[in-house]
């Protein structure tokens, strides 16, 4: 019998997680959905449940050791789950621009408080979700990462502004290839995907781009075969440089 595919997805309570979250359980995987707020994590679960697709909830705040390791150990040990097939890093935070405007201030005014919570969350959260969770892969010698970048992490035309925000997608990418080039042995293929600008909660209302769209691009990533490319920038499933 075929073992079920497992797919983790962090900060998939509502946004781009969500719509990832309902597209890989609609593709057979069977989900573990999570969120900072356990009543929204549950309710977003039970949401996909009532549409008839294979999702387990449970609470995961990113910034913090004890978390991450609860959320190992409960896929670890839960005889639904036990390994893990696909992780998708997608928790997100961007303190510094403001949803009204769209701007932030500009990098000589930014508090470092800002700088280092972005960081904390965008890149150190998916480092520490992922060293939490690998082991999980390791099990059946199989994996698919994948990290959710931005146009703002690009270093190939950066300009100013959001510093905190672009510092912590940078070093997404950063992580993209390194974690690509020391898993690949092990047929675990990492690659990041920026999804463009999205009318979620992040992105507002005036986004031009299509999260159910964006989310396809994540699960075209989360399934690609094992001769496929690992450790690249992909937007709308086209390389981009870094
Ligand atoms: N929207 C855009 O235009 C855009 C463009 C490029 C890239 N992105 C990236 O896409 C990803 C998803 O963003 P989105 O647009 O869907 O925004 P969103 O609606 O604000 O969703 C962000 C998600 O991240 C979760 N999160 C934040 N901090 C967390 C933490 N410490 N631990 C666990 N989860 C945490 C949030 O959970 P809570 O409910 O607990 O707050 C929420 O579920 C992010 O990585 C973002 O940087 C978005």
């Amino acid at each position: 019998m075929a073992r079920t595919l497992i797919a983790l997805i962090s900060g998939s309570s509502r946004g781009l997680g969500l719509e990832t979250a309902r597209q890989l359980a609609a593709r057979g995987y069977r989900v573990v959905l999570t969120g900072r707020d356990g009543l929204a994590g549950k309710a977003a679960a039970d949401k996909l449940t009532g549409e008839g697709h294979d999702v387990v909830h449970h609470p995961l705040d990113v910034d913090h050791d004890h978390s991450v390791r609860r959320l190992a150990a409960f896929i670890a040990d839960d005889p639904r789950l036990g390994h893990l097939d696909v992780l998708v890093n997608n928790a997100g935070i961007f303190p510094e621009r403001d949803p009204q405007t769209g701007t932030g201030p500009a990098a000589l005014e930014t508090p470092l408080k800002t700088v280092r919570q972005t960081w904390e969350t965008n890149c150190l959260g998916a480092l520490r979700l992922t060293q939490a969770v690998v082991p999980l892969m390791r099990r059946h010698g199989y994996g698919r990462i994948v990290n959710i970048s931005s146009g703002y992490g690009q270093l190939d035309g950066m300009g100013g502004g959001f510093v905190g925000y672009r510092l912590s997608k940078a070093g997404i990418n950063v992580l993209t290839r390194v974690l690509a080039a020391e898993l690949q042995p092990e047929g675990i293929l990492v690659n990041a995907i920026d999804p463009g600008w999205l009318p979620t909660r992040m992105g507002g209302p005036k986004a031009t781009g299509s999260t159910a769209a964006a989310a396809a691009d994540v699960v075209w990533a989360a399934t690609l075969r094992g001769d496929s490319p690992t450790g690249r920038l992909f937007h709308d499933r086209r390389p981009m440089p870094w």
